[in-house]
């Protein structure tokens, strides 16, 4: 790796040592499950929702950029841990949020 490819990587955040795993190497998920993961230099929530669907989305909670995958799911909904505002993933729309940019 390049001393440029590496400005780059720490500039996103990337850090291939940090313990996260790609997207690749997760075992399949259980109903209810919500882990981390990366997508390339992008972290990411995996999770399986109680209907069986398996759903990625950025690890940034809109509301104030919570770790989605520290929150858990809740039926059809990502709920971050960190105010407890619900992310609807069909949608990208939040519940409980007064002033969620997605709303
Ligand atoms: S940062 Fe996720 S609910 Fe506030």
């Amino acid at each position: 790796m390049g001393p440029i490819t590496a400005q780059l990587l720490h500039e996103l955040g990337y850090d291939p040592d940090d313990g996260v795993p790609d997207v690749s190497e997760l075992e399949p998920l259980a109903i209810g499950e919500l882990v981390r993961a990366r997508a390339g230099a992008t972290t990411v929530a995996v999770a399986r929702l109680a209907s069986g669907k398996l759903v990625v989305v950025a690890d940034e909670c809109p509301h104030d950029g919570g770790r989605i995958s520290d929150g858990y799911v809740d039926g059809e909904r990502l709920v971050c841990a960190r105010h407890g505002w619900e992310l609807e993933v069909e949608n990208g729309r939040c519940r409980k949020a007064g002033s969620c940019p997605r709303r």
